[in-house]
């Protein structure tokens, strides 16, 4: 029996926990024997030394599924067969124009297409590397990814080449930057296919590196995380499974494949299914369904609010037979993270969409969990754990209560020790570590290793211990489902009590006449702590009942410390790349009316939110108002 082994194992097993409301038992067996399969198979090309999804690629290619549709853009397709060799082209353009070699790291700085996957898949035909450069970044933060990768070629997509400025390249000394314009296509597509012997691509670590893929923090400069083929090779084998995952299935993703989320969750795990990648180019709630119809998926992906944008979108029509397509289509599961459970039942009923599975995990974690869900039972956990995997794998993760004077774990003075809190109290999630080979699950940013140990600690349940910091409140209740409940620094003190971000926000968003919250806290003068204001975008004009409507909601559903005691009414959130909030901006402009531009402040008086001007922005200023 190999269970020992797969207790002893990183991600695959390790962190994710999986299982279903009723059947608890059946399905956590499920995910342990998916999980020991993925592993035990991972193991067997780990001795091989063949740790290299190309492997899998050419596996399908040149068995059964060999024309099979793999990947589909824009109207075209490519089978299995077509994509393996346009990659063994790729690979060698590569290696003869550019020299690259095996174990060499290149950087990608594309948007999504089938570009993005020919040149990845053939750098791995010839063992190097890719980086994935986030195609929207420019200036300092573009030269900052290209150099930390240790790379000395950026190849670059057309479409994003303004970008790479001289300024860029003057910052890369040694760094050669190639537009990969339609005439390198050409050239690459022309060139001669050779399948390079398997030595050179010889992998024979499960940590050892895949993929640079970068986490962009909400301040200071993304760090490059090391995805392992631990997590790209063996993860999305034992997710795909979760899911359900079959050959016939189209699983349509525009999340940006610069990030994990559609890289290694999308492509991998139709790779790992021998099932079809449908990618848009980016997201557009304008273009998403007619691609999801037009490709025929049967899988969406979604990360961040993008489910709440399809929402507030007006229905798809057929503009010749005026019928209403919104549930047209043969989508009959969403999988991603950050659904708020406001949206939920909402996005199921009007798409017609069966299932939700809701993970959640980071790049550089070294587990995750995934919540797969057909009822409402699980609505807006993020995972489900069952007797039997809190048993077995329960070890491997800790909810820890927080100190909110330091935002670190909360330490007992007498034993130096954290304290786990009791079940359905938020804290911060904790993942455990090899105390004495931490690189085994946890392989950090590259060449970094002060990024790397402030993401790992020490002596946590006992002495001796290591953990990973996820930096995020969760809560699991005693029907084992996990919830999220805030990012750490998001959550801000008012009146000595600890408001979370996110649960006020799902609140706000409750109300029908808010399309989007994003709940922030904002410093005040002659205040201790932040007041909680809520940027708003209303489904409609901010009349004086709505604005009473929204006061008495949040004043009858929330404790009186979490009620906003500012809105901020905007058009549109800021957000990123994959459709998450941006919170840091917003907060550190506060509520001074002079630095919020166009937007507009109201404030919470006499039970209702009125207009908070220059005036009352100088009276709080003044002192003569306390709050
Ligand atoms: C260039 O960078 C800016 C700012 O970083 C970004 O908004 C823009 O989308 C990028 N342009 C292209 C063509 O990618
Ligand atoms: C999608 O399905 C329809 C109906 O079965 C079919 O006519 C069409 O060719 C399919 N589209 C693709 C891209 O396979
Ligand atoms: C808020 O956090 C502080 C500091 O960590 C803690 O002492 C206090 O109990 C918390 N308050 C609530 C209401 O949870
Ligand atoms: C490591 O990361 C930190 C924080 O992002 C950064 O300030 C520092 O320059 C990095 N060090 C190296 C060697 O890249
Ligand atoms: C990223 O760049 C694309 C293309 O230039 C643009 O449409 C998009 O708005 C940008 N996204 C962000 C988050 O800047
Ligand atoms: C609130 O009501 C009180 C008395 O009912 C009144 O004196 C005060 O001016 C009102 N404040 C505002 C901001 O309307």
């Amino acid at each position: 029996m190999p269970v020992p082994l797969a207790l002893a194992a990183p991600v695959a097993v390790a962190g994710l926990a999986y299982v279903n409301a009723k059947t608890q038992l059946s399905q956590d067996l499920r995910s342990l024997r998916s999980g020991l399969a993925a592993h035990s198979r991972g193991l067997s090309r780990e001795k091989k030394g063949m740790l290299n999804e190309f492997y899998k690629l050419e596996d399908h290619a040149q068995g059964k599924l060999a024309n099979k549709p793999f990947l589909m853009f824009e109207g075209r397709t490519w089978t299995y067969k077509e994509v393996y060799e346009t990659v063994l082209r790729y690979g060698q353009w590569l290696k003869n124009v550019h020299n690259v070699k095996p174990k060499e790291i290149v950087a990608l700085d594309f948007m999504n297409g089938p570009n993005f996957l020919f040149i990845w898949f053939g750098l791995w035909s010839i063992g190097a590397k890719p980086a994935f450069i986030n195609y929207n970044l420019s200036d300092k933060a573009l030269a900052h990814c290209i150099r930390v990768s240790k790379t000395k070629l950026v190849l670059v997509d057309a479409d994003v080449q303004q970008n790479v400025t001289e300024d860029v390249k003057a910052a890369l000394p040694g760094v050669t930057c190639v537009v990969f314009s339609s005439d390198l296509e050409a050239d690459a597509l022309s060139t001669a296919g050779v399948r390079e012997p398997n030595e050179c691509r010889r992998e024979d670590k499960l940590r050892g590196l895949a993929i640079l893929i970068y986490t962009s923090g909400t301040t200071g400069l993304p760090k490059p995380a090391v995805v392992s083929w631990m997590k790209m090779d063996v993860a999305p084998e034992h997710i795909s499974r979760l899911m359900g995952f079959q050959p016939k299935d189209i699983l349509y993703t525009c999340m940006p494949l610069y990030h994990s989320s559609a890289a290694v969750l999308g492509v991998g795990t139709a790779l790992a299914a021998g099932g079809t990648i449908a990618i848009g180019k980016k997201f557009s709630t304008k273009t998403f369904w007619q691609e999801v119809r037009a490709s025929n998926s049967t899988i969406i992906q979604y990360v961040g609010e993008t489910c709440r944008y399809l929402l507030s979108a007006p229905p798809n029509i057929d503009p010749v037979t005026g019928e209403n397509l919104d549930k047209k289509n043969d989508v009959r599961l969403a999988f991603g993270n950050g659904l708020r459970p406001e949206v939920w039942n909402r996005f199921k009923e009007r798409f017609g969409i069966e299932g939700i599975a809701e993970f959640y995990a980071a790049t550089e974690a070294p587990g995750g969990f995934f919540n797969l869900s057909n009822n409402d039972f699980g609505k807006g956990a993020i995972g489900r754990q069952g007797l039997l995997a809190s048993l077995l794998m329960g070890r491997d993760t800790v909810i820890v209560e927080v100190d909110w004077e330091t935002e670190q774990p909360w330490r007992d003075p007498k034993t130096g020790l954290c304290k786990a809190v009791t079940p359905g109290s938020p804290g911060e999630a904790l993942f455990r570590l090899e105390p004495n080979d931490i690189p085994s699950k946890f392989q950090g940013y590259f060449g970094n290793k002060s990024s790397t140990e402030s993401k790992i600690m020490r002596d946590v349940l006992k002495k001796g211990d290591a953990w990973f910091r996820t930096g995020d409140m969760l809560s699991l209740d005693s029907d084992g489902r996990m919830f999220f409940s805030d990012r750490i620094g998001d959550t801000f003190r008012w009146k000595s009590e600890n408001v979370s971000t996110n649960e006020v926000s799902e609140c706000i968003g409750e109300h029908p006449g808010v399309d989007e919250a994003n709940v922030f806290g904002v410093e005040l003068p002659h205040h201790d702590g932040r007041a909680g204001c809520a940027a708003l975008v209303l489904s409609e004009p901010a009349s004086q009942q709505l604005l009473l409507s929204l006061a008495q909601h949040v004043q009858q559903k929330l404790p009186r410390f979490a009620i906003p005691l500012f809105l901020r009414l905007t058009k549109e959130m800021q957000r990123t790349g994959t459709n998450k909030q941006q919170k840091h901006v917003m907060r550190a402009e506060g509520v001074d009316p002079k630095k919020v531009g166009s937007d507009d402040i109201y404030w919470l008086r006499n039970g209702t939110y009125v207009k908070f001007t220059d005036k009352e922005w100088a009276e709080v200023n003044g002192g003569s108002v306390k709050l």
